[in-house]
């Protein structure tokens, strides 16, 4: 059946999955898929104990051919890249260009047109049917999107939930972890991320920084294999923003996570990332290591893009 064909349900925003709103949609896979040990040279040099972050099993992503269209407007052109896994992936170019939309759908959150997308070895919008490809239904998508996790510009905290129930209120409720282990496991990662004191505090009493902390141990609590960063700093103050960068490289560092970064942060873009994806109109214009595409970028609309991001 061609990509065409396919009308994939979308999670409904009274999902019980999906948290309050689409958007605080927890994601993360229930099966640690093994604690094995990293062989990044550099988790050696970090020292620090990685704190139930996800080690192993991490699966790539691959888009291919997928098309997005919000009414007329085209957003993905029979877009194509791939992720491998584990590998740490960051995704540049203009603003309205469709950089959030490719991370909404991967967590399920926006709908495709055409195309394929996978996890690993499955297709996240398509299930199989006797040797068929067929719209995945609701269970699949359940499924998929458990593997996946995603920190917002905005922190999306749960507003009427104190910290502790930010973390522990889908691993109980979508992951059926028990109720002390999730406990466990939020305290373990408030810890990782600095706000041990800060359990009991609601999200209104907290600063940028700190909600944008509690959003972070909030994804890693449902044990995602994905890890998708959506501009997570540029809503912080100037201040803040090297510290919250620093975690996230750390959690990169000391996991074997497979992270699809979205930044207008060049320095972080370049500390963070395996490759760089330049994106522009719906298709990658050009992708390399971070010191070819921030050093010598070949293509013409990547050195506009980033004169402009270095002027601004
Ligand atoms: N829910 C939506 N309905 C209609 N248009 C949308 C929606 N979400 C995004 N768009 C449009 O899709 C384009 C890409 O948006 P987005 O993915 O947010 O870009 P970026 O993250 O690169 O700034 C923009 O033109 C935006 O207006
Ligand atoms: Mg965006």
């Amino acid at each position: 059946m061609p990509p065409t064909d396919t009308t994939p349900e979308a999670p409904t925003p009274q999902d019980p999955e999906g948290g309050s709103t689409p958007e605080d949609a927890p994601g993360g896979a229930k099966d640690p898929a093994g604690k094995s040990v990293s062989t990044r040279k550099e988790d050696a040099a970090e020292g620090k104990p990685a704190a139930d972050l996800p080690r192993g099993g991490a699966p790539g992503i691959r888009f291919e051919k997928v098309v997005k269209r919000f009414g007329s407007n085209v957003v993905l052109r029979e877009l194509d890249f791939t992720v491998e896994p584990g590998e740490r992936v960051t995704l540049i170019g203009p603003s309205g260009s469709g950089k959030t939309t490719i991370l909404r759908l991967l967590m399920t959150l926006e709908t495709l047109n055409e195309g394929v997308i996978w996890i690993g070895d499955q297709t996240l919008w398509h299930m199989d049917r006797g040797g068929k490809r067929v719209p995945a239904n609701q269970k699949h998508l359940h499924e998929m999107r458990k593997q996946v996790g995603m920190v917002f510009q905005q922190f999306n905290l749960f507003p009427n939930m104190n910290v502790l129930r930010n973390l522990t209120e889908g691993p109980v409720r979508v992951l059926g972890v028990s109720k002390d282990e999730a406990v466990e496991r939020a305290r373990s990662l408030l810890d990782l991320v600095g706000l041990a004191d800060k359990i009991n505090a609601h999200p209104t009493q907290l600063s940028g920084g700190q909600q944008q902390r509690v959003a972070i141990a909030r994804a890693l609590a449902m044990q995602p294999k994905v890890l998708l960063l959506d501009e997570v700093t540029s809503a912080l103050d100037p201040e803040l923003v090297v510290g919250v960068q620093d975690l996230l490289r750390d959690i990169a560092r000391q996991s074997d996570l497979t992270l699809l970064c979205v930044t207008h942060e060049m320095a972080f873009a370049k500390d963070i990332s395996d490759r760089v994806l330049m994106f522009d109109q719906g298709q990658i214009v050009e992708e390399g290591h971070p010191d070819q595409i921030f050093g010598e970028p070949a293509e013409q609309r990547t050195r506009d893009f980033l004169q402009a991001v270095l002027a601004s």
